[in-house]
């Protein structure tokens, strides 16, 4: 598995591929990788005929009391994960690398990054569309894999291709949960044992969700009720939202229901932040 650090030679590396008529698919990560990652590359493998993997932690995406001086680094451990995971090679840029002195572009999808995760982290979504962007146009990958645990910044990465003509092809990956049914997330490396416990309120309470849904539940009200009583029942928890939306656009759905709508939620657990997510009335 090739490393590379420059922008530079990841160009050259998908040049060569190229010039071999060999697709590249890309799989950006903000590392510290574990299952839901690797499941990410063995997808991004059935897609092209080399995978790529970034790992970079990305600072525009931070806003300034959040965590991305403590979020969770381990560059040795990441690049066997990948190289177990079948990655031709990987990126990894430093901040310098990424964003060069005087950089002052952002990229903003309008609309749909306003809400769930954008109405509590203003800068977030801007910071993950800049440095997609950027990844997508140094790597020149053909396809892009990413995870639908963060169901939002898939739906605003699709817009963001197709309002810029991005010649990438964005493909999602259902989410990994842990066997307890806790979503997988480096966040989760915070978590006392008894955070962790508590932490499954969210898959408990969007599984009930599912359950009620599943029994003919479609009063999207009872529904987001359910999902703000089951969370509001744990002391440590602070909820950012509990909403119902569309697959689409993302916004809140009336009753009655009709086709599959996403139960989305997001939580402060005493200042590590969870999201958690399902697809009310997805066959299979
Ligand atoms: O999902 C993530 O890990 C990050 O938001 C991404 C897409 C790698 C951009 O930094």
């Amino acid at each position: 598995m090739e490393i590379l650090r420059s922008r530079e030679a990841v160009r050259r590396w998908t040049a060569g591929h190229h010039a071999a008529g060999r697709t590249v698919a890309l799989v950006p990560t903000m590392g510290f990788l574990h299952r839901a990652h690797t499941d990410l590359m063995r997808a991004a493998a059935a897609q092209a005929d080399v995978v790529i993997a970034s790992i970079f932690v990305n600072p525009t995406q931070f806003g300034p009391d959040e965590d991305f001086a403590r979020y969770p680094r381990d560059e040795a451990g990441d690049l066997e994960k990948a190289k177990g995971a079948g990655c031709a090679a990987v990126f990894l840029p430093t901040v310098a690398e990424m964003y060069p002195a005087g950089a002052a572009t952002r990229v903003h999808v309008d609309t749909l990054s306003t809400h769930l995760c954008g109405g509590s982290r203003p800068v977030f979504f801007d910071g993950i569309c800049t440095v997609v962007a950027k990844l997508f146009n140094i790597v020149g990958c053909d396809v892009a894999v990413f995870g639908e645990k963060d169901f939002q910044q898939l739906a605003i990465i699709r817009r963001m291709v197709r309002d810029l003509d991005l010649p990438v092809r964005v493909v999602g990956h259902p989410l990994v949960r842990e066997a307890d049914g806790l979503a997988m997330s480096s966040r989760n490396a915070y978590l006392s044992a008894e955070q962790r416990q508590d932490a499954l309120a969210l898959s408990q309470a969007l599984a009930e969700a599912d359950g009620r849904f599943r029994d003919g539940e479609r009063d999207p009200d009872v529904l987001r009720a359910l999902l703000k009583r089951r969370i509001a029942a744990v002391d440590s928890m602070t909820l950012d939202y509990a909403e119902l939306v569309d697959l689409e656009q993302l916004q809140p759905v009336r009753g009655p229901l009709e086709g599959p709508v996403l139960a989305a939620v997001a939580v402060d657990l005493q200042g590590t932040r969870l999201i958690d997510n399902t697809v009310l009335g997805r066959a299979g």
